[in-house]
């Protein structure tokens, strides 16, 4: 997310200008200033000293989308704030969102709320397992992963990702992962993505049910229609189940190829579960609503099956604030994405000048090469001084001095990074 950098923003200014600007058709979304962000209670930006970036704190820091916050406050003046009606108004605007972002039809009666994706994890692997059955997930992943299955009645089973070095396995009984429809890869292959035999071989060894991360946070891995086919087709052949987080799909990139896992074909219908939401793409974490999406009469089955206070527990507020942002945001949502596309691109930009500054500081520092030298290898030097430095320091200089980062203190921490002072990590 991009913060400040320093724009002068309405708010500061006192113009009359709106946060989000319509040109045409096209919408620009910008984050929120710092010391608007800082006015917010959440855990981003109460958690954590001010000197900290708690990065994995997922909390948006744009703005909420006009039409998401008309619509809580809509509710609000009506003081609608009691228990949410099983309206069924979820279910299609749900699916008139899969339909226009993925293709993927999704019968809107088949579509159930809950409080949030947490809970919906939890509440379909209850119903999916037996107590102590194994679930496997696929590390790095997201930590609270490694809690849900054990407060569902499982046992966490660990399959981690292939890296991008790591040669393609084979299926465990001498077959290679393309068998099962894989997408074998070979010695050197480029991409993250599953462990097909190494799945194989956790089902095979008992696991019932799989938790699939995807997108796949960390990392931002979209896992392929391939691996995702292969998935289906193990889970077909043990008979388990997969429970399929996608509360990042709303925000894929352009141009990248997403495929809900109950999309890719029949077995994944049969064995999968769908959780989603609103949350990660609208920033609605605290309004508490989420989706579970079943294609299938005995994934149908298990949804039933769940008590009805999963549904009772969904927020009135989430679920207004849900619908408005899958039914009437999607042109805001477009911007927020195209935003994030070029602060990720700003971020590769920085970091590789930060590398090559280092590198080049270092090789001055060895006494290696002067910094004449250093400059014809192709490092331009700008004088810098650094918040209270005495000494001269440089940056490289493609840093975009337009933009310089205003006065940050200079022990500022990264996410990860904290000390022992700091409370223990939420989970976010
Ligand atoms: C992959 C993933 N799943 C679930 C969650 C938690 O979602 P919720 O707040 O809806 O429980 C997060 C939060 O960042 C997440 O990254």
């Amino acid at each position: 997310m991009r913060v400040g950098y320093g724009q002068p923003h309405p708010h500061e200014t006192g113009a009359c200008v709106p946060r989000m600007r319509q040109a045409g058709v096209m919408i620009q979304v910008t984050a929120e200033p710092l010391d608007l962000l800082r006015r917010r209670t959440s855990v981003k930006w109460r958690m954590f000293s001010e000197d900290v970036l708690p990065l994995f704190v997922a909390e948006m820091d744009y703005p909420l989308a006009p039409a998401v916050s008309a619509a809580m406050i809509e509710r609000i003046q009506a003081s609608d704030t009691g228990y949410v009606a099983d309206d069924l108004t979820m279910g299609p605007a749900f699916s008139r969102f899969a339909a226009d972002r993925w293709g993927w039809r999704v019968d809107p009666l088949n579509v159930r709320t809950t409080t949030d994706v947490s809970v919906a994890i939890a509440e379909s692997l209850r119903v999916a397992i037996r107590p102590g059955d194994g679930v496997i997930i696929t590390p790095p992943v997201y930590p609270p992963f490694f809690d849900l299955i054990p407060e569902a009645g499982g046992v966490v089973v660990e399959v981690p990702l292939l890296t991008p070095s790591a040669p393609g396995a084979d299926t465990g009984d001498g077959r290679p992962a393309a068998d099962v429809g894989g997408t074998r890869s070979a010695p050197g292959s480029d991409a993250w993505r599953l462990d097909l035999a190494g799945i194989e071989r956790a089902f095979a060894a008992g696991a019932r049910a799989m938790l699939l991360c995807h997108p796949h946070n960390p990392l931002g891995l979209v896992h392929t229609r391939e691996q995702l086919v292969a998935l289906a087709t193990l889970a077909e052949r043990f008979d388990a189940i997969v429970v399929s987080d996608e509360i990042h799909s709303p925000l894929v990139h352009r141009g990248v190829d997403f495929a809900p896992f109950l999309s890719v074909s029949d077995a994944a219908r049969r064995h999968g579960i769908c959780t989603a939401s609103a949350s990660k793409a609208f920033n609605l974490a605290g309004v508490k609503c989420a989706v579970m999406v079943a294609d299938s009469a005995p994934m149908v089955a298990l949804l039933d099956a769940m008590p009805d206070e999963v549904g009772y527990r969904t927020s009135i507020l989430g679920t207004a604030a849900s619908i408005a942002g899958f039914d009437q945001s999607r042109d805001w949502l477009d911007a927020v994405v195209a935003d994030i596309e070029r602060s990720s691109a700003l971020l590769g930009t920085l970091l590789a000048a930060v590398i090559a500054f280092q590198q080049a500081h270092r090789l001055i520092a060895d006494g290696v090469v002067g910094p004449k030298t250093a400059k014809k290898l192709g490092v331009g030097w700008l004088a810098h001084r650094p918040h209270g430095a005495r000494t001269r320091a440089s940056v490289p200089s493609m840093w975009p001095v337009s933009r310089s980062i205003p006065d940050r203190p200079s022990a500022t921490r990264v996410s990860g990074m904290r000390d022992s002072t700091l409370p223990a990590r939420p989970r976010c």
